[in-house]
């Protein structure tokens, strides 16, 4: 591949822009085909943040929300590396998280569901690979919560990632899943993204990154472009 280019993105690991199951994909999934777009410069380059603005509590979630005590649930550590399609680390890139608290409820207008909110737990977080793109993040197991996409339906267990990578094309929104969970098989949001590419964005537990008597360990790897890419979420 000439230097300066990327990988066409491999639509073979990435959910359908409309899903049946998932109902809302109907309304807002584009109903043409796409029209390619040649890369040019601003494709292949940024974009650059100031990185400095990003403080090292912003990767804590049990201690960037704390005003009278710690966030109640499950403490738990989530770290990996975040790669591009040849297996390089992607360096001082952003990630950023946002998660609901232990009880299943997001601090949203639109999240109204019969769960408590916790006055310690905001839900977002963010910070930025190190030379060997790894990150980590500390904070408490979500819970799941139900939505109103059909008769009974509840969302696994998830956090949902947004990163940029090198490039403006590097850009990637997905969702990270724990492993075992029984709702996964009934989720469409999981169930859109297609089989073979599905368990990327099921974390695995590890009792390396597992701290003796504070927190679990899961390990989430990240791959940007490419057909071993992460698949991107639909939404929700
Ligand atoms: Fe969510």
């Amino acid at each position: 591949m000439p230097a300066g280019t990327i990988a066409p993105r491999d639509w073979a690991s990435h959910p359908p822009y409309i899903y049946p199951d998932y109902k809302s994909t109907v309304l807002r999934g584009p109903k043409h085909p796409l029209v390619p777009l040649r890369h040019t410069l601003s494709e292949l380059t940024g974009p650059v943040y100031g990185h400095e603005s990003v403080r090292p509590l912003d990767s804590d979630l049990t201690k960037n929300g704390a005003r009278s005590g710690e966030p109640l649930g499950e403490r738990i550590i989530v770290a990996g590396r975040v790669l591009d399609e040849a297996g390089r680390p992607v360096r001082n890139t952003l990630i950023e998280v946002w998660q609901a608290n232990a009880a299943g409820r997001y601090i949203h207008k639109a999240d109204q569901h019969d769960a408590p909110l916790d006055p310690n737990f905001f839900g977002g977080g963010r910070c930025v690979t190190d030379e060997a793109g790894r990150y980590r993040f500390m904070t408490v197991k979500p819970g799941a919560y139900p939505w109103p996409n059909h008769h009974n339906a509840w969302r696994p267990n998830h956090i949902h990632f947004s990163l940029f990578g090198p490039t403006i094309a590097t850009r990637l929104v997905t969702q990270m899943y724990f492993p075992g969970d029984p709702l996964l098989a009934l989720d469409p949001i999981f169930l859109s993204a297609p089989e073979g590419a599905r368990d990327r964005m099921v974390s695995t537990f590890s009792l390396d990154v597992t701290e003796s008597g504070y927190a679990l360990g899961y390990i989430f790897d990240i791959v940007l472009r490419g057909p071993a890419e992460t698949p991107m979420e639909t939404g929700r």
